[in-house]
């Protein structure tokens, strides 16, 4: 296992709509195992395989941060087949770093992916795990949570975005390392 650098805006990897994954092998399973260290040693509740440079539809998913065991998911060509109801709540990204906002997302959604081995399984999901997947859902898209934003909202966190860009000279960071 090892952790992977996690790439940072403007990087347009994180703005391209990410491939399905068709082969369920073991560098896919090396791959999203990878994503996992990464992603509790952020320390992040979510990661999408784009954020390490990969444009393939893989994401993970723990809102516990491996603080309790069952919690984590991993979700191999998802889609979110239903949702419902609006909540807004704060939100921040890996990959934009000091930056967070309140973002709109469903209340409950039902997913549908495969796991590793391929097999297809659907995920009812509420709350902070509900909002966790559409982000990462999300970022298979290319959508990163800022273009969720609205009116003011949206206005202030682009402009923000714009500044922290201009004066960050890294396109990625590495959980743990020292700069
Ligand atoms: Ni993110």
């Amino acid at each position: 296992m090892a952790l992977l650098p996690i790439r940072v805006v403007p990087d347009p990897v994180l703005r391209r709509p990410c491939d399905a994954v068709e082969t369920f092998d073991e560098d896919l399973r090396r791959l999203a195992g990878n994503m996992v260290e990464t992603m509790y040693a952020a320390p992040g509740v979510g990661l999408a395989a784009p954020q390490v440079g990969v444009s393939r539809r893989l994401a993970v998913v723990d809102v516990s941060v491996g603080k309790e065991s069952g919690a984590l998911h991993v979700f191999v060509n998802p889609r979110i087949v239903s949702s419902e109801g609006r909540v807004s709540d704060l939100e921040g990204c890996l990959s934009i770093p000091d930056l967070s906002d309140k973002v709109e997302r469903p209340e409950r959604i039902v997913v549908q992916a495969r796991n590793l081995e391929g097999e297809p399984f659907e995920l009812r999901a509420e709350e902070w795990l509900a909002r966790a997947i559409c982000h990462e859902v999300d970022h298979l898209d290319g959508i990163l949570f800022v273009q969720r934003l609205r009116g003011l909202r949206r206005q202030r966190a682009e402009r923000k975005l714009k500044r922290w860009i201009e004066r960050n000279e890294k396109t990625s960071w590495t959980p743990g390392a020292a700069y």
